[in-house]
């Protein structure tokens, strides 16, 4: 039976295993003695052909011609390190090595690779050291080569992470008795923004690509699902390029019926993100130390008692700390805040609560969409909130209109046609109860917990407004 190199112990010294590998590196020391980086996702170990060992000469000059990254298969004895190892990528495993009997090569690349995966193993932090000249390989070789990219320790480890979160997102929302539902992405009108919305051809008529599962979460709560949640994907036709705008990405979404308080939903919300924080931390650990190879980080800090500041002191407290826009003036509690503002309010919240996750709560009116419920007492600002990690955005949720006439009436304010969301609005002429829900986007999660630097690192195949591969 084949072993998988994440399961050895340093107990099964002395043993004859079977697996199947990438070649990684190969490194010729003499006539006699080879070593062969042997990789297998998140894992590399080290393996020894030697000539007095168990393989013949001839043997030997054969693997040296090897083309790196051929899968093999590799018969051999494990072993403690017989001298200092070279660096070993990846999660050195117990350092243990495999004194090699027998290697069958199963594949092997027919075309030259653009780079290997050992060049792509190398973290921007080691090349920039001084006198270090081996060759970087740029993101953007990276992205237009994502499959080798993708087998990556560092992106092994990224992506099993990026598993895990929707695992425990999944788990814990339906420990909390939240439905799994699936909501389509193909609509008959332009929902939330017209401008953001891709369009395409539907039988003749327009139809429209799925913004966000808003509408859809929001009629199942009208049909008294109670409480609902989906993982799916979200188009947005933004054209802008930065390194956190996908033009698709995974939402990961909820809705629920509310008791009394929005509040509740931001409670559900805030266990959800600690159920993730915690799963990953515990569960990932391995995956986390290769990735910090590459990308250097601290990990995330959160606190028991999750700070939530209201969205007018988050601004004082910005304009107190000496902050100002790229005009030179002070911010507005009545505007949306921009990338840069957030992130200089991430930091200043950092200094006074020492976290790196914290809610803003009640947004400004003038920066949220039609469906979201003015505060009661000051129409000026909603029942709304976003939720920041490391000082940038991973959520926009809050509490939404649920009376008829009041959402007809603040559509109508917004110039927007009722009439084109007939079936939406049809949820609450029809009695829906008072509800809220949030958005997640997925890849800023792993983006922001893995200070991966662009969420195309986070992303399988990033589609932005540049690239459309296959
Ligand atoms: P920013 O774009 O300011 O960086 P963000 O990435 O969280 O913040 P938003 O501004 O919240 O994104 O929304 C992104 C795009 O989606 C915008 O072009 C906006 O028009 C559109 N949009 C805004 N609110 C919603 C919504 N509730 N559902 C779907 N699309 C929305
Ligand atoms: P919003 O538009 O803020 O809210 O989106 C929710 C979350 O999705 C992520 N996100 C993105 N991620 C990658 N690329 C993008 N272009 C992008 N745009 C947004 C962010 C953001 O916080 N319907 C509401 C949610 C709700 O109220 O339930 C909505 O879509 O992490």
């Amino acid at each position: 039976d084949h072993v998988d190199l994440r399961d050895l112990k340093s107990s099964d010294v002395g043993k004859v295993v079977l697996f199947r590998a990438r070649l990684h590196n190969i490194r010729k020391l003499s006539a006699h003695l080879m070593f062969v980086e042997l990789r297998q996702q998140t894992h590399t170990i080290q393996g020894i052909l030697h000539e007095h060992g168990s393989v013949s000469q001839h043997f030997l000059y054969w693997a040296e011609h090897l083309h790196v990254e051929s899968i093999v298969r590799v018969r051999a004895v494990i072993q403690e390190p017989k001298a200092k190892q070279g660096e070993i990528i990846g999660v050195s495993i117990h350092n243990l090595e495999v004194h090699i009997h027998e290697m069958h090569v199963e594949g092997t690349p027919t075309e030259p690779l653009p780079f290997t995966v050992h060049e792509a193993e190398v973290s921007k932090a080691e090349t920039q050291a001084e006198g270090d000249t081996r060759h970087r390989v740029s993101d953007r070789a990276r992205q237009n080569n994502r499959i080798i990219d993708l087998r990556t320790t560092t992106s092994q480890g990224i992506f099993r992470v990026q598993s895990g979160v929707c695992q425990a997102f999944r788990a814990h929302l339906h420990s909390l008795g939240f439905l799994e539902i699936h909501t389509p992405k193909l609509q008959g009108a332009a929902s939330e923004s017209g401008a953001s919305v891709f369009k395409v051809d539907y039988f003749g008529r327009p139809a429209f690509l799925a913004q966000s599962p808003q509408l859809g979460k929001q009629m199942c709560i009208a049909a008294d699902m109670k409480r609902v949640f989906e993982i799916g994907p979200v188009f947005r036709a933004e054209n802008s390029n930065t390194h956190r705008h996908l033009t698709e990405f995974t939402g990961l979404d909820l809705e629920m019926a509310i008791d009394e308080h929005y509040h509740e939903v931001l409670r559900t919300l805030d266990s959800t993100f600690k159920a993730i924080f915690k799963f990953v931390y515990e569960n990932y650990k391995e995956e986390i130390e290769v990735v910090k190879r590459q990308f250097p980080h601290d990990d995330l800090v959160w606190l028991d008692e999750t700070p939530v500041i209201p969205f007018a002191e988050g601004i004082r407290m910005l304009n107190a700390s000496g902050y100002r826009d790229e005009n030179g003036n002070e911010l507005s509690e009545n505007e949306d805040m921009g990338t840069r503002d957030e992130i200089a309010l991430g930091a200043v919240i950092k200094e006074k609560y020492k976290t790196d996750y914290y809610v803003l709560d009640k947004f400004p009116t003038s920066a949220r969409p039609f469906y979201a419920m003015p505060d009661p007492d000051n129409a000026d600002v909603t029942n709304s909130f976003d939720i920041f990690l490391r000082g940038q955005e991973i959520l926009s949720g809050g509490q939404r209109i649920h009376d008829a006439n009041m959402l007809a009436a603040k559509m109508e304010k917004m110039r927007m046609d009722p009439k084109t969301l007939e079936e939406y609005m049809s949820g609450f002429e029809w009695g829906a109860p008072p509800h809220g829900g949030g958005g997640i986007g997925m890849e800023r999660i792993l983006m922001l917990l893995l200070k991966l630097g662009d969420i195309r690192n986070a992303t399988l195949f990033a589609r932005d407004p540049r690239s459309l591969p296959y």
